[in-house]
This record gives structure tokens, sequence and C-alpha cells, in this order.
């Protein structure tokens, strides 16, 4: 049976593999590539994928697509993130009361470390501040690892 997927890709955009994966500027990335990977694999007889340089996830989640037991791996903690976002995980979703979770600003005194570390080089302080504050609020208020790993690769694209 075909595994359940998240719905952060609609079922009719993983028809013949040719899904609107997020594009990202990740370097090496083989979203571009993941048609013609499978038009070269599609033919031979197997069951099991390993994904030793996971990155994207795209590789990986165009496999599970296709029904393959996926094994992804990266060792970027970011990376494994997707990869528990999207491989592993199933059908674990965010909802609309997750995303106010994320987004609130909660009765708590929230760490700075993005917005003092990072002032002034790659966002404003306010954006700085919304990411610190979004961090805390995935790491402190969603209780599921899963809806962690999705908040989490979220917030990356
Ligand atoms: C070219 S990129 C990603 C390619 C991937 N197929 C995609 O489409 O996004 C290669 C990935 O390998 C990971 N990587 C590099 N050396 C590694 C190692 N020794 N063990 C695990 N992952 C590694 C990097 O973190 C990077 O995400």
């Amino acid at each position: 049976m075909r595994p359940r997927q998240p719905t952060l890709f609609s079922p009719e955009s993983v028809r013949n593999f040719n899904f609107p994966f997020p594009s990202t500027r990740y370097q090496g990335s083989k979203r571009v590539l993941a048609d013609w990977i499978w038009e070269n694999v599609c033919d031979m007889k197997f069951d099991t994928v390993l994904d030793v340089f996971g990155g994207t996830g795209v590789v990986s989640y165009m496999f599970k697509n296709a029904s393959k037991q996926v094994t992804y791996n990266d060792h970027l903690r970011f990376n494994w993130f997707i990869g528990r976002a999207l491989i592993e995980n199933h059908d674990v979703q965010l909802t609309d009361s997750d995303m106010e979770l994320i987004l609130q600003s909660h009765e708590v005194i929230y760490p700075d470390i993005i917005k003092t570390t990072f002032g002034s080089i790659y966002y404003t302080d306010e954006e700085n501040a919304w990411l610190d504050r979004a961090i805390f609020n995935i790491n402190h208020f969603l209780a599921d690892p899963y809806k962690q790993a999705l908040a989490f690769f979220s917030l990356c694209q």
C-alpha cells in the first residue's frame, strides 16, 4: 500500500514524479534532476533506497512516493529534521492551532541568540527576534517530534 503523505505536497502534485517540491537554494540539490533519476531507475527491480547524502530530501521523497522503503541520511541537523518531517513521517500534519502556538508570543522570556549573534548581518533585528521566538516555541510548545520537524522544515524554507 502506498504510504500516506503529509499534505505539504498535494496528491496531484506527485503524479508522474513531476511534483513541485519546494525550490531551495541548497547547493547540489537534485530537484531539477529528480525526473531524470527516476526515468533511469524505474525499470529496475528494487524495494529499498539508501539516500546517503539526503540534503533537501527531494530524492528520498521521490522514492518514497514510488512506495520504496527509503533510508535518508545527512550529517547536518537541519537536514535530519527534513528527513524526519518528509520521509519518516507519514501522516502527521501541522494544524492551524499548531501554527498559532509557533507564531504567538507566550508569557515567557525568549532567548535572543539569533538577534545578538547575527544582528545586522542577515535579517533585521525584528526578524531575528521573530526567529528566536519561533524556534523557542517549536521546541517548547509542540510536543510531537514530527510536528517539530515539520515546523523546522517549514522555517528553513
Ligand atoms: C549535494 S548535497 C544534497 C544532495 C541531495 N540529493 C539533494 O538533492 O538535496 C550533499 C549532502 O551531503 C551531506 N553530507 C556531506 N558529507 C556527509 C557525510 N560524511 N555524511 C553524511 N552526510 C554528508 C551534506 O550535508 C549535504 O546535505
